[in-house]
């Protein structure tokens, strides 16, 4: 067989090649190959999706020459699409759907043009995502009317989609039937159509052999439902990735062909002025029945709304031009966006109204997008693990992995997952508002002006700090440009971890002074104070049995007043710690491990988080501090995992249902694991990474001997932790 009826195609970057009948399209070569390449339109040279790159030269390795010449000429319609679109012409350039293979050819598939593309998101998160999301657009020619037909215009369309792109078994909404005639007239019987489904198309990977039947790569639709119908061919497909979080709510409006993140917008939860944190929410509903039910649910609706517009209004799209939405978040948050009474959430055993993935018309929930489009919100773990954890699974996939993970969210409520392939462990646990700022005397969320960073000086005992939106630190400022104006969630954890480096503050959380002595009875029992700085008092200051530190003066303060850290910040940071950690020890215990390879920190605030004032602190296990990473918003990534990818959508209802949960509340190991790890970093847990690095004070010096631990567990009781 010669190279002029039975050419060689070779496609990179896939490396796939074979003969191919002469005069073929290099689209039809293509699925014969089964090599990925997009198509919209269908052949008629309007979406320019298939666009491939014809090369030219030697090519020695396959044994061809390959040149423009190989393939037909462009015709009228491929020119003037060219001019039409001058930023898609470039050098070799040609539309796979109409340029015919007359000799052997090398032939480049741009990432672009490729139907399951990988990309990289700039502006919310970096992790690649293979591009497959539920929803597709077709341009398709439907059949006039004909005297006497009594098909009407949808069952035209239906055998239109199921000649032209195999798809099957259809039904359409209501707000696309009624566009349907008229979309009909416009494109003079030419429209396209947005399709919502699955499709039964096997998932390939790029091992697999060629695939044999030219029409495989097209998707074969088995339950699809018709969103959209509009005149001529229309481009425009847009989803939102959005994490409803406690605190924050973070939109991400995404171009579901490119994968590309075209606006994040981002807001306060206005339910935070109903309460604070979860259960102060749910409270609220608990005691102001249905009437406080709707206006939560009515407040998050409404940003969302507020949100969705500002995307829209800078990505420059239309708003109906958004059909999907994935949104996770807490089991609390999931029930009052859907409007669902979250009483149950507030006490054990934590019932859910359902743990399985939701799909929902926006226009049910008041969300202004496209009048049919879909909400999904991805399952539930657990009674307080939410699908905001689930996001953070299928963005970090642990168990794909061999390295023991462990998996920490930090918010009001800290969920933790712990595993690899051999199985996972979640949990939630009650950290509180204090890494928030909440609970803490000077504390504040992360905004200008909020100190960030410290460091002690261990000989003096001295601080020095950095705030948001300078670069400086405190020490190489004027007091009087520093307008420090409290503390947020990082600086907090460093203030903390850093007076016990110093000395300033014992294992058990209390500032070295003889405290104790006054508390118990005023009798001398440890009479020194065992830090090393000689004059801690400077920046000490009492009031009776209780410390504070003065972490910056009124000089260095926008409000003109000392920002300082209390005993009672102290134990509220001990705290939240103790139920983080204790958390982390449960799921080791459930795991059967005594050590983890890695810990993942999700969330804004763990991109913020020191991992070794963390670690000092306690508030994770030991580990490699190398291998402790943030990877920011991993809920949202997940989110956008799902918007984009159906396979990883489908998959994670199964990941909700494998993973083991522990309920912390009613677990009879929680207590004692949280008085433990009430002590910095840890009672009894050695922490042989820091002792390695020397970044723990002298146990001696520290430690309190048998005796004032005794007094700390009779304390723990009395105060009923
Ligand atoms: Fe649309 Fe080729 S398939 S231009």
């Amino acid at each position: 067989m010669t190279a002029s009826n039975s050419p060689l195609i070779i496609f990179q970057p896939s490396g796939r090649q074979g003969r191919v009948q002469t005069g073929i399209t290099l689209l039809d070569a293509a699925r014969q190959l089964g090599v990925d390449v997009d198509s919209v339109c269908g052949g008629r040279q309007t979406c320019g999706k298939c666009k491939v790159i014809v090369e030219r030269g030697e090519f020695a390795k396959y044994g061809i020459q390959s040149a423009e010449a190989h393939v037909t000429p462009a015709s009228a319609d491929e020119s003037d699409y060219f001019r039409r679109h001058p930023s898609k012409l470039s050098t070799g350039g040609r539309l796979s759907c109409v340029a015919c293979i007359t000799d052997d050819v090398v032939i480049t598939v741009p990432p672009e043009s490729q139907q399951r593309k990988q990309v990289i998101g700039k502006n919310a998160g970096t992790r690649p995502i293979e591009i497959d999301p539920i929803l597709h657009q077709y341009y398709v020619e439907v059949e006039p009317h004909a005297l006497g037909e009594r098909r009407g215009d949808w069952e035209r369309l239906q055998e239109a989609l199921a000649r032209e792109w195999h798809l099957q078994h259809l039904t359409i909404d209501i707000t696309a039937l009624r566009q349907l005639t008229n979309a009909l007239k416009a494109g003079k019987h030419k429209v396209t159509v947005t399709v919502h489904g699955e499709e039964n198309q096997e998932p390939r990977t790029k091992s697999q052999e060629p695939i044999p039947n030219p029409q495989s790569l097209i998707p074969n639709h088995t339950s699809g439902r018709v969103l959209d119908v509009r005149g001529g061919f229309h481009e425009g497909l847009y989803g939102l990735a959005i994490d409803v979080g406690s605190t924050t709510i973070a939109a991400h409006l995404i171009d579901l062909t490119t994968g590309e993140t075209l606006a994040t917008e981002a807001a306060m939860n206005p339910q935070v002025s109903f309460g604070e944190d979860l259960m102060s929410r749910v409270s609220y509903v608990m005691m102001n029945g249905n009437d406080g039910l709707r206006k939560l649910t009515e407040s998050v609706i409404g940003t969302l709304n507020t949100l969705i517009e500002k995307a829209a209004k800078r990505a420059k799209i239309a708003v109906n031009e958004i059909y999907e939405a994935v949104i996770v978040g807490n089991t609390v948050m999931h029930a009052l966006l859907l409007g669902i009474d979250p009483t149950e959430l507030g006490a054990a055993p934590f019932t859910l109204s359902t743990h399985a993935p939701i799909d929902v018309k926006a226009s049910e929930l008041g969300l202004r997008l496209h009048p049919a489009a879909n909400v999904h919100l991805p399952a539930l773990e657990a009674g307080h693990v939410g699908s905001d954890n689930l996001g953070v699974l299928i963005a970090e996939a642990p168990e794909r992995q061999d390295a023991m993970t462990l998996l920490i969210d930090i918010g009001t409520n800290a969920e933790i997952v712990l595993g690899n392939r051999n199985g996972l462990w979640s949990c939630s646990s009650p950290t509180g508002p204090a890494f928030e700022g909440g609970q803490i005397s000077h504390g504040q969320r992360a905004a200008p002006g909020a100190i960030e960073r410290v460091r002690i000086n261990y000989a003096t005992g001295e601080p020095r700090f950095k705030v948001i939106g300078k670069d400086e630190w405190s020490d190489a400022l004027p007091d009087a440009d520093i307008g420090a104006t409290g503390i947020c969630g990082s600086g907090i954890i460093e203030v903390v971890a850093e007076l016990f480096r110093a000395g300033l503050l014992r294992s058990d959380g209390r500032f070295i002074e003889n405290l104790e002595l006054k508390i118990e009875n005023g009798k001398l029992e440890e009479s020194n104070p065992q830090s090393s700085i000689p004059n801690p008092r400077s920046y000490m200051r009492w009031h009776g049995p209780k410390a504070e530190y003065v972490l910056a003066t009124a000089a260095q303060s926008a409000t003109g007043k000392d920002i300082v850290i209390t005993q009672d910040d102290v134990r509220n940071i001990q705290l939240a710690k103790a139920a983080l950690h204790a958390g982390c020890k449960l799921l080791m215990l459930g795991m059967g491990v005594s050590k983890v390879d890695k810990i993942v920190l999700a969330g804004a605030f763990g991109s913020y988080i020191d991992p070794l004032h963390a670690m000092v602190l306690g508030l994770i296990p030991d580990c490699d501090l190398a291998t402790v990473v943030a990877v920011g918003n991993a809920a949202g990534d997940g989110a956008r995992i799902a918007l984009l990818n159906k396979t990883r959508r489908a998959e994670s209802a199964q990941l909700a249902r494998d993973v083991n949960y522990i309920e912390t509340a009613i677990d009879p190991n929680f207590q004692q694991e949280f008085i433990g790890a009430m002590h910095l970093p840890h009672m009894t847990d050695p922490y042989p990474t820091l002792q390695a690095l020397g970044a723990l004070p002298a146990k001696s010096a520290n430690e309190p001997d048998g005796r004032s631990a005794r007094r700390e567990r009779r304390r723990e009781r009395q105060e009923k932790f």
